[in-house]
């Protein structure tokens, strides 16, 4: 079994938990797209009813409406039964490392708050620790980059402004700011850092998700692993 076809197993597998009159985040990136996809198919078939997406992106809201999945936004909702979402890195303790795709500040506004958040990953994003092979994103004004870049090495962390497909200019997130991707040597507390990163003044969010995940399903090739 390859990535893509773990990515669509556990993508089904997490269909098992969305029931009727749900309102349910959609997360951001590859994995999600096929949860995305498949929910629009149960609802076009009338397997699902009453049940609305609630994007973390605008990727996620395009591809909702042309999946037939009826979405809605935060300020129209009372209250959040799930989200769905991939994760970049996940720790024993199920802590987490997002926002690859740059939507990582409306993610957390919808996963903070959902009754339950549901984590779709392939085994290749199991890691020992938090940082052990990816950067933590972590949005900043734009008119601030560079100060906090510089700001980042009292965490011994190097940064680097993360630039579009074709370099020539930076990724610019939904919100209109700007992301760095920071390599910490070891994040041994991902709570504490999680907190002191967003204590920046100029950091909008940051791609550290501690103790936020209820259920992760790790697509392996033996089938899907449940975490929780
Ligand atoms: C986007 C994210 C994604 O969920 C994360 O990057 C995983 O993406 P993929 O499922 O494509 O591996 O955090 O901001």
């Amino acid at each position: 079994m390859n990535t893509e076809e773990m990515k669509k197993l556990v993508a089904k597998e997490a269909l098992k938990y969305i029931e009727d009159d749900m309102i349910v985040g959609l997360g951001t990136g590859s994995t999600t797209a096929y949860f995305i996809k498949m929910l629009g198919k149960m609802i076009m078939n009338e397997e699902l009813f009453d049940v609305y997406g609630l994007p973390t992106s605008y990727q996620a809201r395009i591809l909702a409406l042309e999946s037939g999945v009826p979405v809605v936004s935060l300020d129209e909702v009372d209250a959040i039964d799930i989200a769905v979402d991939g994760a970049d890195e996940v720790d024993p303790h199920l802590n987490l490392i997002k926002g690859r795709g740059a939507a990582l500040t409306m993610e957390k506004i919808i996963e903070y708050r959902a009754g339950t958040f549901l984590v779709l990953v392939d085994e290749s994003k199991l890691v020992e620790y938090l940082g052990q092979k990816m950067p933590v994103p972590i949005e900043v004004i734009p008119a601030a980059w560079r100060v906090i870049k510089e700001e980042l090495e009292v965490f011994n962390a190097t940064a680097d402004l993360r630039m579009g497909v074709k370099k020539d200019g930076p990724v610019v997130t939904d919100n209109g700011n700007f992301i760095l991707d920071a390599k910490f040597e070891r994040i041994e507390d991902p709570l504490d850092l999680e907190i002191e990163l967003n204590n920046i003044p100029g950091v909008v969010e940051n791609g550290i998700f501690a103790d936020i995940a209820d259920i992760v399903l790790v697509g392996t090739k033996e089938g899907v692993k449940k975490l929780e």
